[in-house]
């Protein structure tokens, strides 16, 4: 009850029915605690401990920029264990995340991510060219599995072939037990309740992590220069000299599968949720992607599908570890400080007419630190926070160069969690037509089915 007394007021509901709210209508539950409690409330789910929720720019900069050890968003992370592994940089705090985060950046630097611009494009096109047209259908799907190649191939570094495919099957399964609601339940992991699928999943880690061992061992003796982000992490050295384990490489490719792919498919989902119920947007989209000289609508336009569907609506929990103010109020250790993106979002105080979509607030002037939260802050900060939006635009502009995209002549797709992410209800449901009458060199297609661009749309 002391604590209940120590911490910002939030729903007295018994935990249960907390995590019911939050599970099955995020955005609404947020509102309405908003609405309630205003912009710093207390969430108390179950499992973890209480969650403290901030949305004003001055307290997310707060929590983003204290020192690593009063904060420790890697604790607050430990759910993702089974699947990342112990050396994950997700799960690290202080020193031991500092030096895996240092040994990861270089293999997302810019240059090296427009490296991977060719092999993103050949990916999707060819999935895009099998995708069903003239018909209402889910497209969330698809997105998923679009992502999880694009991983494969650009990040693990997989070529065609039997191991891709081997690899392929075993991660799909896995992922499939982390999106159940409650193994998402830490109690319910730690008691595993039903040994038949926890010993699954067990034997399915245990095959994928094999084929992850074959690949390290394989890659190691490789003279080649690869431009993947495995041979970024095979030439990276520790401040001793030493080469990443392959213990470490495993833990870090798991760890960029499960952070980069449901949460590219989901925002991407979403823009297929929306592009079709803002036509002045669409329109004005699909004529930049004709021209072809240009990319700043398209750039805007996923700003603008991050700020209006965050798909992780809050960033990684900060698990306090020392007594801590933020904004005049003292936090004792025991309790987690939550930057809240969806409620920053849309806050109208920053935003506009914070629930239109409208790109064009980002033409211009770039999103700002504190007040454009999708990818978190400070040194926790998403790692692939500009290969998603590379691989977003990448995507958006193979189909919208190819594709009519509209709506599926139904209302908005209300919201679901699944896994960590947030995505549309229907699961993003749309129609591809195929697109005639286009005079441009810039739209057409080539004869396997990939857009033919100027080499500005790089850019
Ligand atoms: C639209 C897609 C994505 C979104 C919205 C997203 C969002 C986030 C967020 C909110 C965090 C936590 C940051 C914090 O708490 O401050 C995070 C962390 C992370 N993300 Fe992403 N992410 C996306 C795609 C990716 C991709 C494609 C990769 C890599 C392939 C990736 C790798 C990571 C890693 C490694 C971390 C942990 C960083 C650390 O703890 O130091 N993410 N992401």
């Amino acid at each position: 009850m002391r604590m209940r007394e120590q911490l910002p007021p939030g729903p007295y509901a018994p935990r249960a029915v907390q995590t019911l709210g939050w599970w099955t209508r995020p955005h609404a539950y947020l509102e309405r605690c908003r609405s309630r409690y205003g912009k710093r409330f207390t969430v108390r789910l179950l499992g973890p401990p209480p969650f403290v929720m901030h949305s004003e720019p001055e307290h997310i900069r707060e929590i983003f920029t204290a020192p690593p050890e009063v904060l420790h968003p890697g604790e607050g992370a430990a759910i993702l264990e089974p699947v990342v592994g112990t050396s994950s940089v997700i799960l690290l705090d202080e020193d031991a995340h500092l030096e895996q985060r240092k040994l990861m950046l270089p293999a997302f630097h810019g240059e090296k991510m427009h490296a991977l611009t060719g092999l993103v494009e050949d990916v999707t096109a060819r999935e895009v060219e099998s995708w069903p047209r003239d018909e209402p259908v889910p497209f969330h799907r698809r997105l998923q599995k679009l992502t999880l190649e694009i991983i494969l191939r650009a990040v693990f570094g997989l070529d065609v072939g039997e191991r891709l495919d081997a690899m392929r099957e075993r991660l799909t399964a896995i992922l499939e037990y982390g999106a159940q609601p409650l193994a998402n339940l830490p109690q319910l992991q730690r008691s595993r309740p039903w040994p038949n699928k926890w010993d699954r999943f067990v034997g399915l880690r245990s095959e994928a992590d094999a084929l992850i061992f074959d690949l390290v061992a394989e890659r190691r003796g490789e003279r080649a220069e690869r431009g993947d982000v495995l041979s970024m992490l095979l030439a990276a050295r520790h401040e001793d000299g030493t080469e990443m384990s392959a213990q470490e490489l495993r833990d870090e490719l798991m760890t960029l599968l499960v952070a980069g792919h449901e949460t590219t498919a989901s925002e991407l989902a979403w823009a297929f949720e929306r592009l079709p119920r803002v036509p002045g947007v669409l329109a004005r989209l699909v004529a930049e992607i004709d021209a072809g000289d240009d990319d700043a609508y398209l750039t805007a336009t996923v700003q603008e599908t991050l700020r209006r569907r965050p798909v992780l609506p809050n960033v990684a929990p900060r698990l306090v570890k020392q007594p801590v103010e933020v904004a005049g109020w003292r936090y004792e250790p025991g309790v987690c400080l939550v930057a809240n993106a969806y409620l920053t979002h849309h806050d109208p105080e920053i935003y506009e007419d914070p629930y239109a979509f409208r790109p064009e607030r980002f033409l211009g002037e770039g999103p700002g630190t504190y007040t454009w939260i999708p990818f978190g802050g400070g040194r926790r900060r998403c790692l692939g926070a500009s290969f998603a939006q590379l691989e977003m635009k990448i995507v958006l502009r193979a189909v919208l160069a190819r594709y009519e995209l509209a709506g599926a002549g139904e209302g908005l797709e209300l919201t679901r969690r699944r896994s960590i992410t947030v995505s549309p209800g229907r699961g993003a449901r749309a129609v591809l037509r195929e697109r005639t009458g286009r005079g441009d060199v810039a739209g057409r297609s080539s004869a396997a089915g990939r857009p033919v661009r100027s080499p500005a749309v790089h850019a």
